[in-house]
């Protein structure tokens, strides 16, 4: 079976649009109509005009396409693919959380389930957080979930003091301070751009914080030659797209290479698994009509707050 023709025709047949994170598998990217970080992956989501969205990335990014346009049917090729900030933070903790600080307002990471989105305020990416941020006025008092390095990189640039639930990326968390200086040392001029997700001990070190959108538009615009990426490595196959002639460097976990910060979840989704989710159109995304509409008022802030 030549899987890419397959999905080819199936995508045409099912008048499907195919969206894709960074961090999915380059054999993914490469086929996908749309790449892009959640920021943009929701906007595609909310505006297309296809009867399928095939959605490659994590389970909540495909919940995000659902809440955004409930008359389509939305595939993730496996149901299996999670998210570990998703799973620190339960809904029944999130409420009782939000219920002990009645005074404060609910900023939330994308990065959990729609439940916790239904109790929250206003939802951020990693790509419009500081945007909206900056929105809110300095009195506000804030609760920021499920991430709290992204949180606390957020506290220290703004000066805020917004009470973080005390969730971590098993991605981010497993870059190794040790073994980045010693790469750092190999590659004396090259800048390190990080992901806020990274902890301290990671953004400290790093030339440039941002998203993965982020990081891809600094790598575009440095004037060096190399650059060494702390996120999940699977961005650096769209910079190699894009700038052939520049070297890219996976930052390194414990044992000195990138591939320990592979994320195990964006990795369960392979070509055969979205060949199946189009020919079958399962597994599929269902969603409780009272639960979507309470999830979108905060998803629809982050969209008119975040242009
Ligand atoms: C996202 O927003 O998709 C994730 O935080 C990763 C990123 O793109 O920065």
């Amino acid at each position: 079976l030549d899987l890419r023709a397959e999905i080819d025709r199936l995508r045409m047949e099912r008048n499907a649009v195919i969206l894709a994170h960074y961090y999915q598998r380059p054999e993914i990217q490469d086929l996908a109509d749309f790449v892009g970080d959640s920021l943009e992956l929701s906007r595609k989501a909310a505006a297309t005009d296809a009867d399928v969205i095939a959605f490659c990335g994590v389970k909540f990014m495909a919940d995000t396409a659902k809440i955004l346009s409930p008359q389509k049917i939305v595939v993730l090729p496996d149901m299996d693919a999670g998210c570990s900030l998703e799973d620190s933070c339960p809904p029944d903790k999130f409420k009782a959380f939000r219920e002990a600080h009645p005074d404060h307002i609910a900023l939330t990471y994308i990065n959990c389930s729609t439940e916790v989105k239904a109790l929250s305020d206003v939802i951020v990416t990693s790509s419009s957080a500081e945007t909206i941020l900056a929105q809110i006025p300095p009195e506000q008092k804030i609760i920021f979930g499920p991430d709290r390095h992204l949180g606390g990189y957020l506290n220290r640039k703004f000066g805020r003091d917004m009470l973080l639930w005390p969730g971590v990326c098993i991605v981010h968390e497993a870059f190794s301070e040790t073994e980045l200086l010693k790469l750092k040392a190999q590659h004396p001029d090259a800048p390190i751009a990080a992901h806020p997700e990274c902890p301290p001990h990671i953004v400290d070190h790093a030339d440039y914080v941002g998203s993965t959108s982020g990081i891809l538009q600094y790598a575009k615009t440095m004037t060096g030659d190399t650059l060494i990426v702390a996120t999940e490595p699977h961005i650096i196959h769209q910079m190699q797209l894009a700038m052939p002639d520049k070297t890219f460097i996976g930052a390194p976990g414990a044992d000195g290479n990138c591939n320990c910060n592979i994320c195990p979840y964006m990795a369960l989704n392979t070509m055969e698994k979205l060949y199946l989710a189009l020919r079958d159109l399962q597994p599929r995304i269902e969603m409780d009509e009272d639960l979507r509409l309470a999830a979108k008022k905060s998803l629809d802030r982050m969209l008119d707050m975040a242009s």
